[in-house]
Order: C-alpha cells, then structure tokens, then sequence
C-alpha cells in the first residue's frame, strides 16, 4: 500500500463528520453480525451490510476500491480478511469476519470484527475474545505522550501470550477523506528505520489486530484478494476507528453490540 507520509490532523467540525460516519459503519458492522447464520451465503452478509450503508446515506468505501467487487469483506475460518462475498454457505462451527468501511460526506469509517456461526470450538472462541481484547490492550497506548509502536507492541504482547500469532504482512492505518491514510498501524513491535510518529490530538486512526491460531505466515487466493493463514489455521479480525484526544482514545465506530 502506498499513501503518502502526511498525517493529516482532523479539525473540530472533520471530526464531527467522521464521527457520523464510523457510527453508519458501526451500525452496517451489527447488520453484517446479524446476518452470520447457519444457511446464509457470504453474500446476503454483505447485501445486509450494503443495504444498511446505502440506507442511511454514505457510500460503500470498499466497493470497487482497487477494484474489489463488493461493501463488505467476508472472510470465514482460516480467510483472514479480504474474502469476496459469493456464494459459499455460512455453517453452524464457522466464524466470520466481517470487514467494511462507510464515506459520508466525504469522510471514511471503518471498522471489522469476527463473529462464531452458532457453537463453535473453544478455540475458535477464544481466538476470537483474544482478537478482540487485543485491540483494547493496544489502545491503552492510543494517548499523546505515546509513539504509534508502543500500541502494536501491546497488541503483539498480549496476542503471543495467549499463544496466537499476529499477521506482519497487512497492518492498520490513519483514515480521514481516504480508507488509507499515514500512518501505517502495525500490529507489531517496531522495525528499526520504520517510522514510528509520535501520537497527536486530532490523529484519526484504525487499530486492526488481524489474528491467526497458528503461524502468523499468509498468503493470497488465486481470486487475488482472499488471505488465508498459510498453516491454513483459524484467523481472526477486530478493528475500530479511534480519535486521539487529550485524555483517552474515543471509539468512533463503537456499537453497544460489539
Ligand atoms: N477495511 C479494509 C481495511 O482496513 C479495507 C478493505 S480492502 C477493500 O483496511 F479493497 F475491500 F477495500
Ligand atoms: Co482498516
């Protein structure tokens, strides 16, 4: 991914307008989580989720983005992110990964999350707790005063301890008027000579911890969009968009449901 290295600082009234969106995205987010039922095809996930965007008056971001051919992402079992909805079945044991993005009045939200198809295994289930609670380890450190690695690093940590494995090859991101903005977000302690910024009020970024069950090795479908866990062991994804305050991190595409 190339984007340029400006980390554009949001204003007052930018981040009223990203709050509007992340929460559009946030609200697609639950309909994509109510639609992981035994029987339903990856597609009817990501038409729930395209309806919803549509509804209330922003743009499936990720629609035709560098060509990907649907609003949703949908990623099941050992897919990590960037599954094409089709016409696969979801079934009772599996988990899915939903993955989405909303631009409203010109400002992205994006926001992912992994959710069990009825009963699934107790690993699958806390892979998916992990996953989750991962995300909130690292933005403990979300807060000027601290350096974008110091929130990877505590999502690598506390991901490794629970004996799962974080993804190297795709990473978290700033966001504003594009999906994709500086800084890149690892998930991951930092490389020497990577940059590694400074976080500042104002800062709007995506923490996406992306988690395998095994080896954190991927590699790309021949669809030339599906990941997968190249062990092909279960993955999991969780992400939110945050605003970097004077005080704590605000989750801006935070539901009551997630
Ligand atoms: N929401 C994803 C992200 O964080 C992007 C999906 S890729 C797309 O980065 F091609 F589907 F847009
Ligand atoms: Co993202």
């Amino acid at each position: 991914m190339s984007m340029s290295d400006t980390i554009y600082i949001k204003s007052k009234s930018e981040i009223e307008i990203m709050r509007q969106a992340a929460l559009i995205a946030a609200g697609a987010r639950s309909m994509g989580r109510q639609a992981v039922r035994d029987g339903l095809t990856t597609r009817q996930i990501d038409k729930a989720v395209h309806e919803f965007i549509v509804k209330n008056g922003a743009k499936p971001s990720c629609l035709g983005y560098a060509g990907f051919p649907a609003a949703t992402c949908v990623s099941v079992n050992e897919q990590v992110i960037h599954g094409i909805p089709g016409r696969r079945t979801v079934k009772n044991g599996d988990i899915v990964s939903i993955d989405l993005c909303a631009t409203y009045k010109g400002f992205v939200g994006d926001c992912a999350g992994t959710y069990p198809c009825g009963e699934v295994s107790e690993e699958a289930k806390k892979l998916i707790e992990v996953t989750r609670q991962a995300f909130f380890e690292g933005i403990r450190f979300a807060k000027v005063g601290y350096r974008i690695s110091d929130i990877g690093a505590a999502v690598q940590e506390y991901v490794e301890g629970n004996g799962f494995s974080v993804v190297r090859d795709f990473v978290g991101h700033g966001i504003g008027r594009s999906m994709h903005e500086a800084p890149e977000v690892p998930n991951y302690r930092a490389e020497r000579g990577r940059p590694n910024p400074r976080l500042v009020k104002g800062m709007t970024i995506c923490v996406e911890p992306m988690v395998c069950a095994g080896d954190w090795h991927v590699e790309i479908l021949s669809d030339g969009w599906t990941v997968v866990s190249r062990d092909r062991s279960l993955a999991a994804h969780y992400e939110n968009t945050i605003l970097i305050t004077d005080g704590e991190p605000e989750i801006l595409t935070m539901a009551d449901d997630i």
